[in-house]
């Protein structure tokens, strides 16, 4: 055991891939393939865009104006035209495009067919509520085929879908559709998980008042939830009666915005990162088919949420771009048991699986007797994403799975497709991402921007553009540009990374405020902000901690307002409040009152100071410390 632990913390434990892995292997020598992306990108990109259909050609490839792309210029293209109708004109038309299975077990199934039949309708029914081109829907909804169907139905008709996740709250929903002037928003009575039901609808009403955009809220009926309709709302169900089922696409400018999607950095407001529709559907495309190996026969599973980057990417545009057969599933993996993955993947024969490491670190905790419950031989190729993945979760993942190779993917909301990332041809280290995708030039460097030695730590950048980057933060260009301009000349991505001697990264966690709790993006000022939101408190300073299963887990630290004495009530109370302004996802594991924080001279708080005494690290630099 120590031997092996020794070997994996070199580096030099190394899982060749397989027979049957390299039999079907759509890229069999990552090595050349790359070598030749990375001569000529724009080549290697518009290849990649040929498979797609277009109304009209590109013109350019990439017009890159530092740090502004544009990639495919004046081609004119439509996403949910290559997602759904392509594959029906094709005759795929009766394939199965989702499988879905509630939190109790009932089963559903759509083809590409009756999809794309739903989603025109869908498109009629925002249409007559008067939303066009460029018009914003906010999607706040469980994991149903609806939620799918809404986010199609607006890129067939070029509105633009900004997706909040259904364990968001009143507070974080309203800031993030008051931010984007959404139309519309699409809900649901309730969605389901863990045993409870989340009522959306009820949380949607809180706020509904404080959105002055907002003139239609249309309620799917999928909880048996109680739903008072009032003024304004309106009934999936009976709009869609009454609904045409032709539309055609709308032909869209490849740089034509297709979402907006709020994820945390670290100031306090979200930030809604851009993406369009050519070249994010040439990006997710070609990554499902090569990194995930599609071929028409799998059947791919990614368990997370829609409501994040994930599930856009590797739940609807990705697989559907491929004509692939996936599964969603509403609901927790521990319900009613630790077997429920595993069932599922008995069931459906799922033979692609793609999951986080906090899901993998929570079923190895629950033992190997689970898994070894069910028949798992449909599997082939599994994948992780979100954070980094320790080394002892990764082979138990491995081995529970009857040692199939794992893509341990590492991206981001801003880069719309995974960037370093395995294929199944590349050998593979248990804990690193390996290298980067083709067309992708990635590097570990320092401050300034120099390559550093390998093996030591430095910030994680990209070089060169690629198709899915974001184009912009939706209203905030600055903040767009930050990401490209504190390293000249790079695209920043806010992680910290070593590579070894094969040239293989290995990333180490975010080198700035944002934490990473069961995968869950949040920010350390979203989280200050809500805490001082209360009338208790006066100042607060929220930290990631180090979590066995949950990867990080919350610790805040709050000085209280003069006359306010602590008490575990009011820690009680803070909880609650946090659920309310954020949701559940950011309520804090720890509390600590306290009556001093660090801060620099200039007043900010330095999280990195309470954080190493936390951890009883070393503080380092502290020049900048207030006396
Ligand atoms: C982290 C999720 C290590 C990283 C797709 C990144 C990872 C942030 C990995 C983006 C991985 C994602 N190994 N860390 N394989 N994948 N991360 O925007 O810190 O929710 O910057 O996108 O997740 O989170 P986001």
């Amino acid at each position: 055991m120590t031997e092996l632990l020794e070997r994996l913390s070199s580096g030099d434990e190394v899982y060749k891939p397989d027979n049957a892995t390299m039999s079907v292997a759509t890229v069999k020598d990552y090595e050349s393939v790359y070598r030749e992306s990375v001569k000529d990108p724009q080549k290697f990109w518009s290849d990649r865009a040929k498979e797609l259909d277009w109304f009209k050609p590109w013109d350019k490839v990439l017009d890159w104006n530092y740090p502004w792309a544009k990639w495919f210029v004046n081609g004119k293209f439509n996403i949910c035209h290559n997602a759904l109708d392509r594959h029906v004109k094709n005759g795929l038309g009766g394939k199965i495009a989702f499988y879905w299975v509630g939190e109790q077990g009932d089963k559903k199934q759509i083809t590409y067919s009756q999809l794309l039949t739903e989603v025109r309708k869908f498109s009629n029914v925002l249409k007559k509520l008067g939303v066009g081109k460029g018009d914003k829907v906010t999607v706040y909804m469980p994991r149903i085929f609806q939620q799918i169907i809404t986010l199609l139905a607006c890129a067939r008709i070029g509105a633009v879908h900004s997706v909040v996740y259904s364990g968001f709250s009143s507070g974080a929903l309203k800031e993030r559709i008051v931010a984007a002037g959404s139309k519309v928003i699409v809900t649901a009575d309730g969605g389901f998980y863990k045993g409870k039901i989340t009522e959306l609808k009820k949380i949607a009403d809180e706020i509904k008042g404080e959105c002055p955009t907002v003139e239609h809220v249309v309620v799917v009926r999928h909880a048996n939830s109680f739903t008072e309709f009032t003024r304004g709302d309106l009934d999936w169900d009976e709009l869609m009666r009454e609904a045409k089922d032709d539309c055609e696409c709308e032909v869209m400018d490849s740089e034509d915005p297709l979402f907006i999607l709020y994820t945390s950095g670290t100031t306090g407001k979200p930030k809604g990162v851009l993406h369009v529709q050519g070249g994010y559907a040439v990006g997710v495309y070609t990554t499902v088919k090569w990194v995930f190996d599609m071929k028409q026969e799998d059947v791919f599973w990614c368990t997370a949420d829609a409501g994040w980057i994930t599930g856009h990417s590797y739940i609807v545009y990705g697989p559907l771009l491929n004509g692939a057969t996936s599964v969603i599933y509403e609901g927790a993996p521990t319900t009613p048991d630790p077997g429920r993955f595993w069932s599922i993947i008995e069931d459906l024969k799922v033979t692609i699986f793609y999951t986080a490491p906090t899901a993998i670190r929570l079923l190895m905790k629950s033992g190997d007797k689970w898994p070894a419950k069910y028949n798992l031989s449909s599997l082939r190729l599994l994948g992780t994403v979100g954070e980094p993945i320790n080394p002892e979760a990764w082979l138990w993942y491995r081995k529970v799975t009857g040692e199939k190779p794992i893509m341990d993917t590492w991206w981001q909301t801003e880069t719309g497709m995974t960037m370093i990332t395995p294929m199944p041809c590349v050998p593979l280290k248990p804990g690193s991402a390996t290298k980067p995708f083709p067309g992708i030039i990635a590097d570990i460097v320092d401050e300034k921007g120099n390559a550093v030695p390998i093996n030591k730590g430095g910030y994680l950048v990209i070089r060169n553009p690629w198709p899915s980057m974001m184009r912009t933060v939706y209203n905030d260009p600055d903040r767009y540009l930050k990401y490209w301009n504190t390293i000249p000349n790079v695209y920043m991505a806010g992680d910290v990374a070593h590579s070894d001697k094969d040239g293989y990264f290995w990333i180490m966690g975010r080198s700035d405020d944002v934490i990473k709790v069961s995968g869950y993006r949040l920010g350390s000022a979203e989280i200050e902000s809500a805490l001082v939101s209360h009338p208790s408190v006066a100042e607060s300073a929220v930290i990631g901690k180090p979590d066995a299963v949950r990867g990080e887990v919350i610790k805040v630290f709050v000085i209280l307002r003069e006359g306010q004495t602590p008490s575990e009530e009011l820690k009680e109370a803070l909880k609650k409040h946090v659920r309310t302004e954020i949701g559940p996802i950011a309520i804090p594991s720890e509390i600590e009152f306290v009556t001093w924080l660090p801060k620099t001279r200039s007043g900010k708080i330095m999280r990195r100071v309470l954080k190493a005494k936390e951890l009883g690290l070393p503080v380092g630099d502290t020049s900048t410390l207030e006396d």
